[in-house]
């Protein structure tokens, strides 16, 4: 029997993904199933893609919907980058901000009482932080208790020392700007961006979403411009190492649309770097530290990705707004279904 899960049931501290893996015990498939080809990074062509058709699609939606810089997660205010934005191809029609146009919900949020310009004067905090998979944790334990509690936080993972910790609770007055924890219908709530936005249909972008099966979760078109400098670049790749959910819960499929002088790519922990192929498809397990690269400067110059998050396991049902169990539920890895085209159409593995 497939289980269904009405988002009305999800309790407000949860994220929905999260809620209805912790009530099916998901977890245990997402610990010990292997996809059945090995592998850390899965290339794929794509014989039906027309790449320039869809460049100059691109174009026009930034003309059409603007281009959103996305915003400063290590600050508490709204700062939006100008290197790193896009449009985002799907939304929460509950989502809890309603200051954040529809069309760029999926280009990040702001941190809260986390001070401005701690990762800029400790940038091995933030190393370590993402070492030991607690940056995830550690914004929730900020948001819900606040400032001080994060430090002490840091200091119990043994990130921070005690004279630091003495430093860091002298230094900075406590904030506890939100003081409750509440994910549902907000950024870290993945599958709450369960429609697609209006940009996501804009030209040739429609026929190629008319190419996906699965039901869509947090996606954008993810672009870096600006990178003139070496300075800039260097910056640039220190601050984008980051993790998403796991490709269980949130599958991404990235689609590399340009790669002048080889300068753009992805790098992955332990893993190391791969150059994009424009026109082919990447899909790695994005709970793995990873970061956009950007080999050199390179003034004049954009890369563009159209970053397709789907829910592998579940289908969304709008008539009922719940999320339904697929028949691979627990069957089949996420990787397969790409391979065997159970995701979208058109795609072949390079092997
Ligand atoms: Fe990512």
């Amino acid at each position: 029997m497939k289980k269904r899960f009405y988002i009305k049931d999800c309790p407000d501290r949860k994220a929905v993904h999260a809620w209805i893996a912790e009530t099916l015990d998901t977890d245990k498939y997402a610990k010990t199933m292997k996809p059945s080809k090995e592998g850390v990074l899965f290339e794929f062509k794509d014989s039906q893609l027309d790449i320039d058709a869809l460049k100059d699609s691109i174009e026009d939606a930034f003309v059409k919907y603007g281009w959103h810089g996305f915003l400063n997660i290590y600050q508490g205010k709204f700062a939006r980058s100008s290197n790193y934005g896009g449009l985002s191809l799907v939304t929460n029609p509950t989502y809890r901000y309603d200051n954040i146009p529809s069309n760029a919900q999926t280009l990040g949020y702001p941190r809260n009482n986390i001070p401005d310009e701690l990762f800029m004067k400790n940038f091995s905090l933030f190393e370590k932080i993402m070492e030991k998979r607690l940056d995830k944790d550690l914004w929730s334990e900020t948001q819900e208790f606040g400032m001080h509690h994060g430090f002490k936080y840091l200091h119990q993972h043994g990130i921070i020392d005690d004279k630091m910790l003495s430093e860091l609770l002298d230094t900075y007055e406590d904030r506890k700007d939100v003081g409750e924890r509440i994910n549902k219908d907000t950024y870290p709530d993945t599958w709450g961006f369960r429609n697609w936005s209006e940009c996501s249909g804009h030209g040739y972008l429609g026929t190629l979403r008319d190419r996906i099966k699965s039901s869509p979760v947090r996606s954008r078109i993810a672009q870096i411009k600006g990178i003139d400098d070496k300075a800039t670049q260097e910056n640039a790749n220190k601050y984008l190492w980051h993790r998403d959910e796991s490709w269980f819960y949130e599958l991404r499929i990235n689609l590399a649309l340009d790669n002048p002088e080889n300068a753009y790519g992805i790098e992955i922990e332990d893993y190391g770097t791969k150059s994009f192929t424009p026109g082919n498809w990447y899909v790695w397990d994005t709970y793995v530290t990873h970061r956009p690269y950007v080999a050199k400067p390179m003034p004049g110059h954009k890369r563009t990705n159209y970053v397709l998050a789907v829910s592998p396991w579940f289908d969304w049902n709008e008539e009922d707004q719940c999320w339904e169990q697929n028949e691979f539920y627990g069957e089949k890895h996420p990787v397969d279904m790409v391979i065997d085209g159970d995701v979208i159409d058109g795609l072949s593995l390079v092997e």
